[in-house]
């Protein structure tokens, strides 16, 4: 499935149009955007400022202008932009209403606002393993204080954003890898896994337990797999 919906909705109602990428990271469906829209104006914004850090240890340059600022207080006027961009990054903020309140003022009177975001429901075995990894990650990373969250069901998507929001359009993405041999995957995140919850400040017990986690996940992922969950894309109105 790949947003061809979406896509052709938007080719009849924007020309050149002015796209904010929130949360902006290292691209993901931005791109999908720039195929769309080769003489937009884009620019993304992204909070972490170790991002320029990622660009570079992956010897790649940003395919749009990133500005660091926090998506909870835009720097930009009201009514700025055509397109506004919020993917897979849901399930990363903890004050989705305020992020969504400042998407509503810079977005245009006629403009729309693009959720995609990975389900945890309706998955091949193959987006399951992503997920669970993905699952554990999150959890992870809670310990460290950063703000990951497991991700949601669709409706429990819809749901949230239709408090916000007018749905146009739903439609789905899929990314499927043509991946043969998880091997060497599966050596590289059984390391990064042990590095990641040995550092962990939990107890020995809880260490062993995440560790289990991450071996029937690695032995799963092994036997059949791993893609990227199917993202729920959401053409919103405000
Ligand atoms: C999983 S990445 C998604 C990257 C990309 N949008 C994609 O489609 O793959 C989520 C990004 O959102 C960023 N983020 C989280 N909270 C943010 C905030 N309040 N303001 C700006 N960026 C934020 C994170 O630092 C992270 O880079």
């Amino acid at each position: 499935m790949e947003m061809g919906k979406t896509k052709e909705f938007l080719k009849k109602r924007f020309m050149k149009p002015s796209v904010l990428d929130v949360g902006t990271g290292l691209g993901g469906l931005v791109n999908e955007f720039l195929e769309i829209f080769p003489e937009g104006n884009f620019i993304g914004i992204e909070s972490d400022e170790t991002v320029f850090e990622h660009y570079k240890k992956h010897g790649e340059e940003p395919a749009i202008e990133i500005k660091i600022m926090d998506a909870e207080k835009m720097d930009f006027e009201d009514n700025s932009f055509d397109i506004v961009i919020l993917s897979n990054t849901f399930h990363h903020i903890k004050n989705k209403g305020k992020i969504f309140d400042e998407i509503k003022r810079v977005l245009k009177d006629d403009g729309v606002f693009i959720l995609g975001e990975m389900r945890s429901d309706d998955l091949s075995q193959k987006q399951k393993n992503h997920r669970d990894l993905h699952h554990l990650s999150a959890e992870i990373d809670m310990h460290n204080g950063i703000y990951h969250e497991n991700t949601y069901t669709e409706e429990e998507i819809v749901d949230f954003v239709s408090d916000f929001f007018d749905v146009l359009l739903k439609d789905y993405l899929d990314y499927e890898s043509d991946v043969s041999d998880y091997t060497d995957m599966v050596n590289r995140l059984r390391d990064i896994l042990d590095k990641k919850i040995d550092k962990l400040d939990i107890g020995n017990d809880d260490k062993k337990s995440s560790s289990n986690k991450a071996d029937e996940i690695l032995e799963n992922i092994l036997e059949n797999g791993k893609d990227i969950p199917t993202m729920v894309i959401l053409t919103l109105k405000k």
